[in-house]
């Protein structure tokens, strides 16, 4: 019987060329390049197309890019009917993941998208979460669809279609460099359970649609969300202190705190922090980061646990003015870029992920007919 690794911790599940965690040193690569050269370098468009191809884009590449990301965003009548008969106070990935499998419905080429499965299609299924993600958020609010915006770029078409005004420079550019943050990570949970999709030769869609999923899930991506639920809670620096102490002496885990795989800081909330600081002192609202910053101080000294990447992106979405509903729904869209690269990089080399389990259930059990129970 093979060792059993609890949780698959620790356990090389296939070769990867895409991006690569070090958990010790805290290092995040994307195709070699640390995330630390390109947060702030590079817009989301061109992390995307390094992930994709395995090289950066000339000026050329990325202004191509761009423009099939303008030309596929917007949704198809048919997917926004779909989108307005689903119900409005719906949890908002649930929303996401049924959108997402029933624009897989609606493709044609989708029932054979495991050997149709291209480039294009990735960039087109990426462009569009953009768009899904915030038509449900104004279906919610009671609001019509925006169209997308012809000259904006990516991050800054998101946040316009969400209030259907222009962001700010500093908003467009924090959050283009929180959609590159968020774009690829090993292994982790809902790329894997993409992964394990696509090696049953399953369509690209039911790929992501399996990793929208697993990224729902409050270990997962649905942390940011809890964790500015919590700063909301705490309200004023002065009450952290107590909040945090009074959690952990209840043995309560600290959302945003803790990782699989580091054992040092995230790398990428090293980079939010800062950008939350910068938008602090934009938006004259520092409140949130004093409260982050005692938080992390006290699970250092307390715990001795570094905070992961969705700790400081809560208040830097909600600096943004993005309501925490959809901070997850935010992770897919930037993370859809990583499971599609995925997905094609499996394909191209596939073999089924099939691991045993360890059966510690009885044995030679006594068959009692059903008369006789
Ligand atoms: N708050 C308080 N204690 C924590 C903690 C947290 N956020 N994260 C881990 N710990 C503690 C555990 O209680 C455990 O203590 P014990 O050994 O006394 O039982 C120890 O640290 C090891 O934790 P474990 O759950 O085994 O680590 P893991 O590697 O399996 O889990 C997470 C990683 C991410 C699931 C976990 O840290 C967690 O639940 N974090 C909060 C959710 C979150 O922020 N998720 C986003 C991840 S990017």
């Amino acid at each position: 019987m093979a060792k059993r690794a609890e949780g698959l911790r620790g356990v090389a599940v296939a070769e990867t060329k895409l991006s690569s965690v070090d958990g010790e040193k805290g290092l995040l690569i994307y195709r070699g390049y640390p995330i630390e050269e390109l947060a702030g370098n590079v817009c989301f468009e061109e992390a995307a197309y390094l992930l994709w191809h395995g090289y950066l884009p000339t000026r050329v590449d990325l202004k191509d890019l761009k423009a099939h990301f303008r030309l596929t965003r917007p949704l198809e009548e048919p997917l926004k009917r779909i989108m307005r008969t689903l119900p409005k106070g719906a949890q908002p990935m649930s929303l996401l993941r049924t959108t997402v499998s029933a624009a897989g419905l609606l493709d044609q080429k989708a029932d054979r998208a495991n050997e149709n499965a291209t480039l294009e299609m990735a960039e087109r299924i990426s462009s569009k979460m953009a768009s899904i993600v915030a038509g449900q958020w104004r279906l919610r609010e009671d609001l019509e669809m925006i169209e997308p915006h012809d000259s904006f770029d990516h991050a800054a078409n998101f946040l316009y279609m969400l209030e259907g005004e222009e962001p700010s420079e500093i908003a467009a550019k924090v959050f283009d460099t929180c959609l590159v943050l968020h774009l690829d990570h090993g292994f982790n949970a809902s790329t894997f359970s993409s992964r394990v999709c696509a090696s049953t030769w399953s369509d690209i869609y039911s790929a992501v649609a399996s990793g929208l999923g697993t990224l729902r899930g409050r270990l997962h991506g649905g942390a940011n969300e809890m964790v500015m639920e919590m700063l909301q809670e705490i309200n004023r620096p002065e009450r952290a202190e107590d909040f945090i102490k009074d959690l952990l002496a209840r043995k309560r885990i600290v959302m945003g705190f803790g990782h699989a795989v580091y054992s040092t800081v995230d790398p990428r909330a090293t980079i939010l922090k800062k950008l939350g600081w910068e938008l602090a002192e934009a938006t004259s609202q520092s409140r949130w980061m004093e409260i982050c910053e005692i938080i992390e101080k006290v699970m250092m000294e307390e715990k001795g646990i570094a905070c992961n990447v969705d700790f400081y992106s809560a208040p830097v979405y909600h600096m943004l003015g993005i309501h925490r509903a959809l901070y997850t729904p935010i992770f897919a869209v930037s993370r859809i870029v990583g499971y599609t690269a995925h997905i094609l990089e499996q394909y191209s080399n596939n073999k089924l992920i099939r691991p045993r389990s360890e059966y510690v259930g009885d044995r030679d059990r006594v068959f009692v007919p059903i008369e006789q129970r």
